[in-house]
Order: structure tokens, then C-alpha cells, then sequence
């Protein structure tokens, strides 16, 4: 299976979660050989947007068999906490969360101990968590099975990691047998294809080329031509 995951970030209105649905929604019926492998599961994609609007696109995007992801979750498993969005709200809404993304590790100074917590309340609540990790100093919990591995100065600059240097780093991160491995940074439709040459990477944690359906489409156009 192969993993298109889309990172919203901070971006869209409800209006332009729903239009970035209907459009994308229609490019992929459009393309028999795509709805064919997302519906078989060789394709799983994973559409996460900001909490307020993951019930619309959830609506819209399940019964084409697209998942849905939070791009961050609570560390509380709930009660007088003003503001928090628990992973038991979050339940029966969603299969996935990204954990520990670096810009919450950074800008929100999410330590391993936060990381840790959150994991925990992922897994109580079945929903699998995404680890992202930004080199070997992050770790890794061992409960996690998709990992994402995204290097800072690759987010968001098209300045992609080169293969060599990925699989490099999926050596020293020793993950655990038959863990999926991601890569993150400016992955888009110029060089998917030759990151999944190597048979090594499993999928992609997608933000910039994720934003616009056209660009989500034609990164994942990319992996069959
Ligand atoms: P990018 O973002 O594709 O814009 O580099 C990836 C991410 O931050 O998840």
C-alpha cells in the first residue's frame, strides 16, 4: 500500500475545505485507475484538515475510500481542560493523527514527554498515530507504526531530501519490522516517483503540494506514470 497523506496545516475556510473535496473528489473519478487502487487499498489516502472542518470533509470524502486524519490531538484524556480537543471527541471521526510534527514541536514546544501522552491517548481511542520525526534525536516510540520522517529544511522551502540521505536516515532510525516509513519535505508530483523507485519509503506526508486538489491529484497521478 502506499500512503498519500494530505497536511492542511493552518490553511482553509470551510467553504474551501468543501470546494478542495468536490474538485479533488471529481479529478479521481475521472481517473478509473486511481478509484481502482484507492478502493483495493494499494492507494490509501489520507486527508487531514483543521478540527472544525474534518466532520464536512469526512462527510464528503469516506465513501470514496479516503480516510481522514487530525493534524494534532489533545495529551488530556478530557475533563477541565478549556479549549482542548480530546482523541475521545475525535474518535468516531477519524482513523489517523499526526503526532509531533515539527512545527508543533517547535512553534508550540511539544516535548517527548507531550509526544508521548498524546500517542497514548491516539492509541486508547483506535486512532493510529503518525509520528513525525525530524532526524534519530526524536524518538521513537515503539507503539507507533507509521512513521513520518520529515527534515526541517526540507518543509515547505521544494528543497526535497535527496533518496540517498532518506534512506540513510530510515537506517538509523531502527525502526521496528514492517513499520510504514513516510517522507515529508516538498514531496510533489517532480520527484514521488523516483522515492518510491527505491521500494524503501512507503508514502508521503504532503503539506505545500496538498493545499490546491489539482496539485494532491497530480502528486499521486505521479507514483503510476
Ligand atoms: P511540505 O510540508 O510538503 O510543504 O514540505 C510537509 C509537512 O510539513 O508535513
Amino acid at each position: 500500500m502506499k500512503y498519500f497523506v494530505a497536511n492542511w496545516k493552518a490553511n482553509k475556510t470551510l467553504e474551501e475545505s468543501v470546494f478542495w473535496c468536490e474538485s479533488f473528489l471529481k479529478k479521481i473519478k475521472s481517473n478509473s485507475n486511481i478509484l481502482k487502487n484507492i478502493k483495493s487499498e494499494e492507494i490509501k489516502v489520507i486527508i487531514c484538515p483543521s478540527f472544525p472542518h474534518i466532520q464536512a470533509v469526512r462527510s464528503l470524502v469516506t465513501k470514496e475510500g479516503i480516510s481522514v486524519g487530525s493534524q494534532d490531538l489533545s495529551k488530556v484524556r478530557g475533563g477541565k481542560f478549556t479549549g482542548e480537543t480530546t482523541a475521545l471527541s475525535l474518535s468516531s471521526l477519524i482513523e489517523f493523527t499526526l503526532v509531533g510534527h515539527s512545527e508543533r514541536r517547535i512553534f508550540f514546544t511539544e516535548t517527548e514527554e507531550t509526544i508521548n501522552l498524546k500517542i497514548s491517548q491516539a492509541i486508547e481511542n483506535d486512532i493510529q498515530p503518525i509520528l513525525c520525526v525530524r532526524n534519530e534525536k526524536d524518538k521513537i516510540d515503539t507503539r507507533v507504526n507509521i512513521i513520518a520522517y520529515e527534515p526541517v529544511k526540507a518543509i515547505g522551502t521544494g528543497k526535497n531530501e535527496e533518496v540517498d540521505k532518506i534512506l540513510e536516515m530510515k537506517k538509523k532510525l531502527r525502526l521496528k519490522n514492517q513499520t510504514i516509513f513516510l517522507y515529508g519535505g516538498s514531496a510533489d508530483k517532480r520527484n514521488i516517483k523516483e522515492y518510491l523507485r527505491t521500494g524503501e519509503i512507503d508514502g508521503f506526508l504532503i503539506g505545500t503540494a496538498s493545499v490546491n486538489p489539482d496539485d494532491f491529484f497530480e502528486s499521486i497521478e505521479s507514483s503510476f506514470i
